[in-house]
């Protein structure tokens, strides 16, 4: 390393902290990976990540091996070793209420802080409700050793589950919140590689850099429980909400991401995140955001249950003794990550209502069954498609879509498929002979 390259640390290795350690190290510098975890330690150790997202393995794998990035549990080695302290600890959401639960980023933050043995910088990247940042400050200043100083900056991330590893070295926009002088050129020699690439830099105060990432997952969901709204108007006029949606997406100030009508949001950022502005804003008295938040989150729940009913009547109101193929557990597809799954949700509720459940998913099969042991999980799509009496669609992964319709017909006891995603081709599927069902389009 230059002289001059600050060394970094990064505390909790999640989808976030280990996607971005690697980038760090893939950026040039010397990385420390920090975890309370010595079992996740001791797999990105040796360059195994312990849950599937593209081509981080490869990565991680490549820089244990450069020298350039270590795992540890030892949080007082990386910290006096390093400086710059990046926080990338969960903020899941609070048993029982729809706050965000903060212990485990005040632990990292206040461990980072009472272990420096030099100035450094600390950088929260967590998902955090605004204000957050202020109070760090706070326990920070509690905890920091005498004749040390730590700036604590807020830059939050953006990455994609499944995308993780492009969205984190080429970033649509960085932002660096209640930065000094001093600390800004330092986060902007950290990001020197995507800022050279043209990505915007956007230097802001602490709050404001918090509520950018809050209210850009909040837009999202929003995006898509408007949809899904305008679907059931759809389906109640007879009209066709993909082609809607199609329609919608070439003014380019909607756009057509996030407009797929179907089963709805899930995952461990978005259902969160809705629920923690929720009750962040209703403390700070500013309701039409928890009441927007509100209905965004009764429409994403009322989808389940809208999928849920169209297999009951597709099977005739009742789905006791009926068998289900189910393909798609995880909440998305290339992730194997089963946090708040719509799919899962869906088919454990068919399960509970006496059906027998045979679900597939190419990657989340372990972890649906770690969550749901209850379900039966089959190897191949043919598998959970045989003797059905019904097949349902709830993870649009490539290999759904195009799986062939004429194929599966030999396999089924009755042809009846419903299409949660809206990812099917309906009219292959109905020429095929099938009674096919989905959100939002003429049946
Ligand atoms: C989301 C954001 O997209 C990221 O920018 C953010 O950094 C991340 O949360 C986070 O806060 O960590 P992620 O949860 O990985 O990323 O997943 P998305 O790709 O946003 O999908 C979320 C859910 O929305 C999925 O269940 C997906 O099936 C659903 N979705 C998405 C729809 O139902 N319709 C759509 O049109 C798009």
């Amino acid at each position: 390393r230059s002289v001059n390259a600050p060394r970094i640390s990064v505390i909790g290795t999640g989808y976030l902290g280990a996607t971005h350690a690697a980038a760090m190290a893939e950026m040039g510098f010397e990385v420390f990976g920090v975890d309370v975890d010595p079992k996740k330690v001791e797999a990105l150790s040796a360059g195994k990540v312990p849950f599937f997202e593209p081509g981080l393995p490869e990565l991680i794998l490549k820089h244990v091996k450069s020298g350039r990035l270590r795992f540890t549990t030892d949080i007082a080695e990386a910290t006096a070793l390093s400086d710059v302290h990046f926080i990338c600890v969960g903020t899941p959401q609070q048993r029982g209420s729809n706050a965000a639960n903060l212990k485990f980023v005040e632990d990292a933050t206040a461990a980072v802080a009472a272990n420096l043995t030099h100035d450094g910088l600390i950088v929260g990247k967590s998902t955090v409700p605004v204000g957050t940042g202020m109070r760090l400050r706070d326990i920070v200043a509690s905890v920091i050793p005498a004749g040390i100083t730590a700036e604590l900056v807020w830059n939050p991330e953006f990455l994609r589950e499944g995308k993780a590893v492009m969205d984190t070295l080429t970033p649509d926009r960085i932002v660096f919140g209640g930065a000094s002088e001093k600390a800004e050129a330092l986060l902007r020699t950290v990001y020197a590689a995507p800022i050279a690439t043209g990505t915007p830099v956007i230097a802001c105060d602490l709050p404001t850099a918090e509520l950018v990432k809050v209210s850009a997952n909040a837009f999202l969901a929003t995006k898509i429980s408007f949809i899904n709204a305008i679907a059931e108007v759809c389906e109640a006029a007879g009209a066709d909400v993909s082609v809607l949606a199609d329609a919608l997406g070439h003014d380019v100030r909607i756009g057509r991401q996030f407009l797929n009508a179907g089963l709805g949001f899930g995952g461990g950022c978005l259902p969160k995140d809705i629920r923690a502005l929720m009750y962040r804003s209703s403390e700070l008295g500013a309701y039409s955001a928890a009441s927007l938040m509100q209905q965004v989150d009764e429409i994403n729940m009322g989808q389940r249950q809208r999928v849920i009913d169209l297999a009951l009547t597709a099977l005739g109101g009742s789905v006791l003794n009926r068998r289900i193929g189910v393909l798609g557990a995880a909440f998305k597809p290339h992730t194997d990550d089963v946090r708040d799954s719509p799919a899962l949700n869906v088919a454990a509720a068919l399960h509970l209502r006496g059906a027998q459940v045979v679900v597939f998913d190419p990657e989340a099969g372990a972890t649906a069954k770690a969550m749901f042991p209850t379900l039966t999980y089959v190897d191949t799509i043919e598998d959970a498609v045989t003797d059905s009496d019904a097949l349902l669609v709830l993870t649009e992964w490539a290999e759904f879509v195009d799986a062939d319709p004429v194929a599966m017909l030999d396999l089924v006891h009755t042809p009846v498929v419903i299409d949660a995603r809206n990812c099917l081709d309906a009219d292959a599927w109905r020429a095929a002979g099938w009674k096919f069902r989905a959100l939002g389009r003429p049946v």
